[in-house]
Order: structure tokens, then sequence, then C-alpha cells
């Protein structure tokens, strides 16, 4: 399926969810933005935690927005970190992006407007797939 939203337009989103990025404790603020196969899209940011293996992702906030509210069919991700070079989702995110999303397009930017775009599956080769969980 086409992506409903351009990169640019992605990662638009994903700098305004950047804004809201709860980082205190590692300064790293993250936005991200994920395009549901309907056109919506949902923005998520890092919520870190004094506790701090409680901390979560900005992919994983998005997804599960997404989910809650009743969407599990994702075709494209954008990511935006504070440097110029690409942040690329953590293994964590890329796992949880798979059980939805095999096919996802994962978009990666700077903050000097360049972006990258990758599939998932180059990202998570040799996945833990859950087919192995429903068909064995
Ligand atoms: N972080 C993300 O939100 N996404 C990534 O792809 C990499 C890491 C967050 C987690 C933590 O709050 C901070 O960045 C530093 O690891």
């Amino acid at each position: 399926m086409s992506m409903p939203y351009s990169p640019e337009e992605l990662l638009r989103v994903a700098r305004a969810a950047r804004e809201y990025a709860y980082a205190p404790y590692s300064g790293f603020r993250v936005g991200a933005a994920l395009a549901c196969a309907d056109g919506t899209v949902y923005g998520g940011c890092n919520v870190e935690n004094a506790s701090f293996g409680l901390s979560i992702c900005a992919e994983r906030v998005a997804v599960f927005r997404a989910v809650a509210e009743g969407r599990r069919s994702f075709v494209a991700l954008a990511v935006v970190g504070p440097g110029p070079g690409p942040v690329y989702p953590c293994g964590a995110c890329r796992q949880v992006l798979h059980e939805f999303a095999p096919d996802l397009t994962v978009v990666v930017a700077g903050d000097r407007g360049e972006y990258w775009e990758r599939k998932l599956e180059d990202l998570l080769p040799l996945v833990f797939d859950p087919k192995v969980i429903r068909e064995g």
C-alpha cells in the first residue's frame, strides 16, 4: 500500500510530537509519527521516569496510542532525534512494530532536513515472528 503521507509530512508530525518529549534524565528528545493505512497519523514522544528502566521510546508511544484507538494497520513511521544524524528505532521498538507492520517503511531524519527511508525487515532480520506462536 502506498504511503498516505509523504515522508516530509510525516516528519513534520514527528517534529511536533518531539516538542512534548519528557527526557529530563537523558536529555535525548525523540519524536515519532506513525501513519496508519486509513490515513490517520499518531505522534509519540519519549517519556522517561525517575526509575530509569520504566522509560519508553517515542516509537512505542506512537504504536500504543494507535492500537488503543483501534488502528492495527500501519504503513510508515518517521523518527526524529536531536542531532544531524538519523535516530533509528531501538531493537525493542522494532519488534513491537513488526507485530503489526512487517512491511513498514521507516523514515529516519536528522535536524538538517535530510532523511533516509528503510524497510523494517532490513532493520530487523531473522525476527521473532508472531506466526511461530500462532502456527507453531
Ligand atoms: N529513545 C527513543 O525514544 N527512541 C529511540 O529510537 C531511541 C531512544 C529514547 C529513550 C530514552 O528516553 C532516550 O531516548 C535515551 O535513550
